[in-house]
């Protein structure tokens, strides 16, 4: 196993099927810009040999399938049943939760125990302004069909103050009665977000976070694993919620995240644009394709930054966070 001076290892494995998107979220792309698929992905054979590879090679034991939006990759019914058979402790994924009702049945039939679903708003007009793309009332019925079949699910919301600040409560309050685990995710200062102003305009941070949430309920922050990246706070008596810091308590130093992008690049690090070509490796037989690995996970583990996120230009869009 490798690890490196900071005693981080790869653990936890965030696969993008593709790079296209049915949303332009703001904070993601400029221009209401879709995202297309790259120019050459991985086949879905190529994706489950990957994670094969990295499961054995790299001691993987958490996938999350990510995009790009990956319900939109016509691979992902092959991958989902391909991952599933291989001996990870848990797989999970993420989506903008627009096609959640057409695949609600695969998912459930596939054995996935738990999603995490991006929503930033509860409200219609918001949610066209922000994702530029997709229908509010078909995310939540997604929501409902995924908790009616007891898969877990998470919320991601990520609040900017000029967009979706006064839905804090109401995101909390929905997602508490629904016994759903909400996340603030910080607004992290990357793509075309790194030179604009509207990031410092639209940035909340954690402090500000709890104090509006304390209008309404108190709560205790709780324990979290060691390579947790969301603090988790309790309302005693209604449930959780969760912050991902990147800012206010940034946890690079310990980040056991490895991302392959769906055109079959290894990154270390969602703030370093470094990343290693495996496909050559796919086609090798396997025990000299785990070898061929190891200088590759000692390069990729290198790119990690030591303390903090220190912004990207390219990488979160098509590698999914
Ligand atoms: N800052 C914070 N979160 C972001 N996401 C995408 N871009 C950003 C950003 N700049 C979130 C999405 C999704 C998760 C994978 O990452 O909303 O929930």
């Amino acid at each position: 196993m490798i690890v490196d001076k900071q005693g981080r290892r790869f653990r936890n494995l965030r696969l993008s099927l593709t790079a296209a998107c049915n949303y332009a979220c703001t904070y993601c792309v400029p221009d209401g810009k879709r995202l297309q698929a790259a120019s050459a992905e991985l086949e879905g054979e190529e994706m489950v040999r990957a994670v094969s590879l990295l499961v054995y090679g790299a001691g993987i034991e958490k996938l999350r399938i990510t995009g790009g939006e990956p319900l939109l990759s016509p691979k992902f019914d092959e991958i989902i049943a391909g991952v599933m058979a291989l001996p990870l402790h848990d797989v999970a994924l993420t989506t903008n939760g627009q096609l959640l009702p057409r695949k609600a049945d695969l998912l459930v039939n596939s054995g996935l125990k738990r999603i995490n679903v991006s929503l930033d708003t509860l409200d219609a007009n918001r949610f066209r302004a922000i994702a530029r793309g997709g229908d509010l009332a078909t995310v939540l019925q997604g929501i409902e069909l995924m908790l009616d079949a007891n898969v877990k699910v998470k919320v991601n919301m990520v609040p900017m103050r000029t967009a979706n600040a006064e839905q804090v409560l109401p995101m909390l309050d929905y997602c508490l009665e629904r016994g759903i685990e909400l996340r603030f995710i910080e607004l992290m200062n990357m793509g075309h977000l790194k030179h604009n102003a509207g990031y410092t305009r639209d940035f909340i941070g954690m402090d500000e976070l709890l104090d509006a949430i304390s209008a309404r309920y108190e709560f205790v922050r709780t324990d979290a694993a060691y390579d947790s990246t969301s603090i988790r706070y309790e309302i005693p008596g209604h449930g959780h919620f969760g912050i991902i810091a990147n800012e206010s308590e940034p946890f690079c130093s310990a980040c056991t995240r490895l991302r392959l992008s769906s055109n079959g690049y290894l990154y270390g690090c969602l703030s370093n644009t470094e990343c290693h070509d495996i496909r050559p490796l796919l086609s090798q037989p396997f025990h000299l394709a785990l070898n061929a690995l190891q200088e590759i996970l000692r390069n990729a583990l290198a790119d990690k930054q030591n303390l903090a996120f220190s912004g990207e230009v390219t990488v979160m869009k098509f590698i999914g966070g």
